[in-house]
């Protein structure tokens, strides 16, 4: 139920009162955790008219070599919750939005991501892997940050409309694919610390080409961080909030100071287990064909890619395992051939070959250091899912046009 669809501004407040109200959201949030996530509420996401758009040619050359994240389409999906619940909801431009400096989320971090694929098919029609997963795990983010729910369906609702408006900007072949970043954050304008009492939704989409730039499968090798923790339990290791990111920048430079091309880390009290990359979850192959990651326990990401790898290996006839992973166990299985590959994943590269873990005096090597064989069947399974040209046994693909 969009009230302005007409503003090209993504300005969050001052504005109309909310058009939409969750049953469930408290009558004044400035007493606690807002909750607002009622199913009852439905958000259009109803698509602007009058949209500028890139003109076709310069658009053509974006979408020849669009890189990462730097380019992005005309629209914009928004929606804005105060406790009166979810309003303002419209697909509207892509454009700078106007924050108040006194907004929350300038000062204490109260926000929460996501990040998806778009596909374009052989037959030219466009779809979302697993937007519902996204969804969900966008709703328990959410929750750990103290920010209203977004109902799990006005959420694939908003990326609808979104990729419908901006069907042009979704590039063919190869593994190229739209990105989605979904994300909320606090804009309301007050300094105290507590949940904020205004929020703001949006949607924005950036086309992106082969992480691997069209040209053979890299290994990536990973510095194991020495000093640094991603996530502690009872933190916010679970959830896709800025704040992780922004805790495993300097773990990440270091990396790059070391010839490494990503950072892994270890668990925050041990120092011993492995838990994650700081934008991958990580896998193991055994020499026996099983396959191993390590468990979910509340400091792990628990990736869409993840959870589709396990499923594939299971379909491709390995035994799966999810356990904790000892880092010693890492090193002396490569040395023993115990651990024939090694491999991370996660939406932006898929599926991502480790060369080598890397630490101050010693490399740890798994095979013969390149692409294995099981690493790359997972692969191909999972992009011919996404790409169209293998059968969605598990219904993973929600067509979006
Ligand atoms: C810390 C972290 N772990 C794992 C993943 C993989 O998650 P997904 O497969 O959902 O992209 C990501 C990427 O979003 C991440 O940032």
């Amino acid at each position: 139920m969009a009230s302005d669809t007409s503003t090209p501004s993504a300005t969050a407040g001052g504005g109309a009162p909310s058009a939409v109200s969750a049953p469930d959201a408290p009558a004044s949030s400035t007493a606690g955790v807002p909750t607002a996530g009622s199913q009852d509420v439905r958000l259009d996401f109803a698509v602007a008219t009058g949209v500028p758009r890139l003109p076709e040619a310069e658009r053509a050359e974006v979408l020849a070599n669009p890189g990462f994240g730097k380019h992005f389409t005309d629209h914009m999906a928004r929606a804005v919750w105060t406790p009166e619940g979810w309003g303002q909801d419209a697909v509207l431009a892509h454009g700078p939005i106007t924050l108040s400096p006194a907004a929350a989320v300038l000062h204490y971090a109260q926000e929460v991501f996501e990040g998806l694929k778009a596909y374009r098919h052989a037959d030219g029609s466009v779809w979302a892997f697993r937007p519902e997963a996204n969804a969900r795990r966008f709703a328990a983010s959410a929750r750990r940050l103290a920010l209203p729910v977004l109902p799990e369906d006005a959420f694939v609702r908003s990326v609808e409309q979104l990729v419908a408006a901006d069907v042009d900007w979704v590039p063919a072949g190869g593994e190229n694919s739209l990105y989605l970043r979904p994300f909320m954050f606090a804009s309301e304008s007050f300094l105290g610390v507590r949940p904020a009492t205004e929020v703001t939704y949006l949607v924005i989409a950036s086309p992106a080409g082969s992480y691997f730039g069209g040209g053979e499968i890299t290994p990536v090798s990973i510095w194991l961080s020495q000093e640094y923790s991603r996530a502690a339990p009872g933190g916010t290791g679970a959830a896709k909030c800025g704040g992780n990111y922004a805790a495993s920048l300097q773990a990440q430079a270091e990396a790059a100071a070391h010839g490494c091309d990503q950072v892994a880390f270890l668990d925050a009290v041990e120092h011993r287990w492995v838990e994650e990359l700081g934008g991958m979850n990580l896998f193991f192959v055994l020499d026996d064909g099983t396959v191993v990651t390590p468990a979910l326990t509340g400091t792990i990401l628990e990736g869409v890619t993840r959870s589709s790898v396990l499923q594939i290996a299971r379909d491709l006839g390995h035994d799966v395992v999810e356990r904790r992973i000892d880092v010693a166990e890492w090193r002396e299985g490569c040395e023993s051939g115990r651990i024939t590959e090694v491999f991370a994943c996660g939406t932006a590269a898929v599926v991502t070959p480790v060369g080598a873990l890397v630490e101050p005096d010693r490399r740890s090597v798994p095979g013969d250091g390149g692409t294995g064989e099981v690493t790359a069947a997972i692969r191909q399974r999972l992009t011919d899912v996404q790409q169209g040209r293998a059968e969605d046994a598990h219904g993973w693909m929600h067509r979006l046009v």
